[in-house]
Order: structure tokens, then sequence, then C-alpha cells
């Protein structure tokens, strides 16, 4: 089996080697180097998982997967490029989950024609029911994409994207997407006791549907557009409200906002990716 060196030992890489444990993954074929002493000794107690604290001690591992904040890529990036220089270390695969940092930065600070995949995971991932998005550079081979793929589904469902700048609207869907579900929600807890529920009553019954819904969506293969019209009755109570909301422009404040997240997701590579 492959080994996977994690470099950051935070939320995402946590969930990353839980799923990976639950998915047959061997404890003795990862490592993890993470700066902070407590968190370290943590992740090992948890995992029973190799640790360090130097980054360059995961350069022998067949993949690589980068798990820290977008701002510290750069100078991570830039340590390993120059540990590895002339090392006779075999060339990893690249996985990144660092939201917004473009895979060509990443390989330049690497120092060019390194394999990278690039993810654009959610917060589900922590419950191993995420999306993720993910696009491979063209220095990555089948069998990397294999692996990328495979490590991912640890913690929920992947889709490949052919052109990178496609992981704008990945990111504006489901990397940011949890929040408009979670503003729905908020929302129609205020609305359920503006209308005379308790908090706690209103509370239940929203996230109870949230899931219900959620549940009757992705467990038919019927669309989430026919699912509404068949619990929209004529002249019932949900046809009213749909009214009240396509009256407000609904599809286009969606749009909008989505377009709004697309664009910011570009303008952070731009700021993240400049030397
Ligand atoms: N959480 C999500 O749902 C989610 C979704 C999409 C994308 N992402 C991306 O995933 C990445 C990780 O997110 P996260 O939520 O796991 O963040 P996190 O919990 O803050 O984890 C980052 C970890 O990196 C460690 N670290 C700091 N400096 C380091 C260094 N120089 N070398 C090695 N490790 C270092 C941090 O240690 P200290 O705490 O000691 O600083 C921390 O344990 C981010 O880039 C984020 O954009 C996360």
């Amino acid at each position: 089996m492959s080994t996977i060196g994690f470099i950051g030992g935070g939320n995402m890489a946590g969930s990353l080697i839980g799923g990976l444990l639950n998915a047959g993954y061997t404890a003795s074929d990862m490592m993890i180097s993470e700066p902070d002493e407590a968190r370290r000794q943590a992740l090992k107690e948890r995992y029973r998982i190799n640790t360090c604290g130097d980054n360059t001690d995961t350069l022998g591992c067949d993949i690589i997967i980068l798990a820290v904040k977008p701002q510290l890529l750069k100078m991570i990036c830039s340590q390993l490029a120059q540990a590895s220089d002339g090392n006779g270390h075999k060339q990893p695969l690249f996985i990144s989950i660092a939201a917004g940092v473009r895979s060509t930065d990443i390989d330049r600070w690497l120092g060019q024609n390194h394999a990278i995949v690039r993810c654009m995971p959610n917060t589900p991932a922590l419950l191993q029911c995420g999306a993720s998005g993910l696009f491979a550079n063209e220095s990555v081979n089948n069998i990397q994409k294999q692996q990328a793929e495979k490590i991912l589904q640890a913690v929920g469902s992947v889709v490949w994207v052919d052109d990178e700048d496609q992981l704008n609207a990945v990111t504006a869907v489901s990397g940011s997407g949890p929040a408009y579900f979670f503003l729905m929600m908020e929302a129609m807890q205020q609305a359920g006791e503006a209308l005379g529920l308790s908090h706690d009553v209103a509370q239940h019954l929203v996230l109870q549907t949230a899931l219900g819904a959620a549940r009757m969506a992705t467990e038919s293969d019927i669309s989430p557009e026919e699912l509404r019209r068949r619990v929209t009755s004529k002249g019932g109570t949900t046809e009213q409200a749909i009214l009240s909301f396509q009256s407000a422009d609904f599809q286009q404040v969606v749009l909008d906002a989505l377009k709004a997240a697309n664009d910011r997701s570009i303008s952070l590579a731009d700021e993240l990716g400049s030397d």
C-alpha cells in the first residue's frame, strides 16, 4: 500500500485519517507532520500513526497531503523544495486541500513538474459526508488519480473537473454550500418562531425537515425540481410559499450569491498565488 504523509494535523487531516482507517488503510502507512506537540500527541494516541514535527520528514512518502491553511502553503512548499533538491527522494503525488491556491502556484513553489491534485472539500467531510471537487495537473498519472480519488472518498463523494477554473464554481456550490443551507435553516427557524412555535420545537422541525428532504433528494432518482412539484398541490399551502419565494426572485438571489462566491474564489487565488 502507498505511504501517505500529512502536512498539518488539523480538523481536515484528522477527518481524512479517521476515514482512511475506516476504509482499511493501515496506520503504519501514514505519518503526520504537525508543529504543535500536544496536537501531535493527541493524533498519535487517537490514530496510532507516526508523527513528526518536521515537514520534510514526509518527503519519503508516496503521497503528501497538504492540509494547512492556504496562507502557509507557499512557505511549506518552498521548505519541501529546498529539502528535496538533489537528495534522491522519489517524486510524490501532492494532494492539496488548501482552499483557493492554484496547482500552478503550488508547482512553482515546489520547483516545477510535480504531480499535483488540487481538491476542494467541504465541512461535512468532518462527518465523512463531504463533497469534494478534484483537479489533476498534467503530471498526474492514472494510478495517482485513482489514489487521490480513493483518499478523498474516505470523507465523502468525489467529482473530477477537467479545467482547474471550475474549482471556483465547485467552491461556490459545495465548498461554501453548507453555509447556505444553514442560512435557510436559520431563516426557517426564525419564521417558525415568528409564527408562534417555541425555539426548540421550531429548531427540531426545521432540522428534521432538512435531513428528510436531503435524504429524499439523494436516495431517489427523482430530481429536486420534480420532488418539489410533487409536494406542491394546486391551491395548497406549499404553493403559496413557493409563489412567495418566486415573487422575490429566489432563483436570481441564489444565482447572484453563488456568482459572488465564485468571484471571491478567483480573487483569493490571485492574492494567495501572487509572489
Ligand atoms: N475544514 C474544512 O471543512 C475545509 C473545507 C475545505 C477546505 N479546507 C482546507 O483544508 C485546509 C486545512 O483546514 P483545517 O480546517 O484542517 O485547518 P486547521 O484545523 O487549522 O489545520 C491546520 C493545521 O496545520 C497546522 N500547521 C500550522 N503551521 C504549520 C506548519 N508550518 N507546518 C505544518 N503544519 C502546520 C496547524 O497547527 P496549529 O494549530 O498549531 O497552528 C493545524 O493543526 C485549509 O487549507 C482549508 O482551506 C478545509
